[in-house]
């Protein structure tokens, strides 16, 4: 029993520092799901998609269409989608954040999940990631520091190639 104690106490103290790393992720088409994946597994970190109450149709992403879900959602900076499960982000010190880009920025999703953690959020690092059809993360970036001040902004990473 002693001994089984011991090889316990071992293996928790062998786990990597990066055990305490969570990968967040909202992913309309998969692109960005593949990319938390790999940044998961590179980190050794827990995986948490953040899944809308309602998912979102191939008619919701027509950003073509001034009525489609998508484009009414970013047309209106205070539009908070419903997230269908919340998240314990009190365990983890570095969190990822992971997103497509819409209209340059993070969905509006984004913007539901950090409101409801913003408290639990404060003083971890924030390293925000995303996947787009051709724009950088600069503004999606700025956007965030913007948004959220008391947060701890780190440079966003685009992972756009397999990386
Ligand atoms: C509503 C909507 C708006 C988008 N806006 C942009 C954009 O401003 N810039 C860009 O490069 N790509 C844009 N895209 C493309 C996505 O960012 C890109 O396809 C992304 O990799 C999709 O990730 P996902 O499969 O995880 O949803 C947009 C896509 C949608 C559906």
């Amino acid at each position: 029993m002693k001994r089984i104690l011991m090889a316990l106490v071992c293996a928790a103290m062998m786990m990597p520092m990066n055990a305490k790393t969570l990968v967040a992720y909202f992913s309309a088409t998969g692109t960005t799901k593949a990319a938390a994946e790999r940044l998961a597994k590179q980190h050794d970190a827990r995986l948490w998609e953040i899944e809308p109450a309602e998912k979102y149709t191939a008619a919701d992403l027509d950003w073509r269409n001034p009525n489609s879900r998508s484009s009414l959602e970013m047309n209106d900076p205070e539009e908070r989608p419903m997230i269908k499960q919340c998240t314990d982000v009190t365990p983890y010190d570095t969190v990822y954040v992971g997103f497509p880009i819409w209209w340059g920025i993070c969905p509006r999703i984004i913007n539901s999940w950090l409101d409801n953690n913003l408290l639990q959020l404060e003083g971890k690092m924030m390293i925000p990631f995303a996947t787009s059809g051709s724009s950088g993360i600069g503004e999606a970036e700025a956007y965030l520091k913007k948004t959220y001040p008391t947060l701890n902004w780190q440079k966003g990473l685009l992972l756009n190639k397999r990386q």
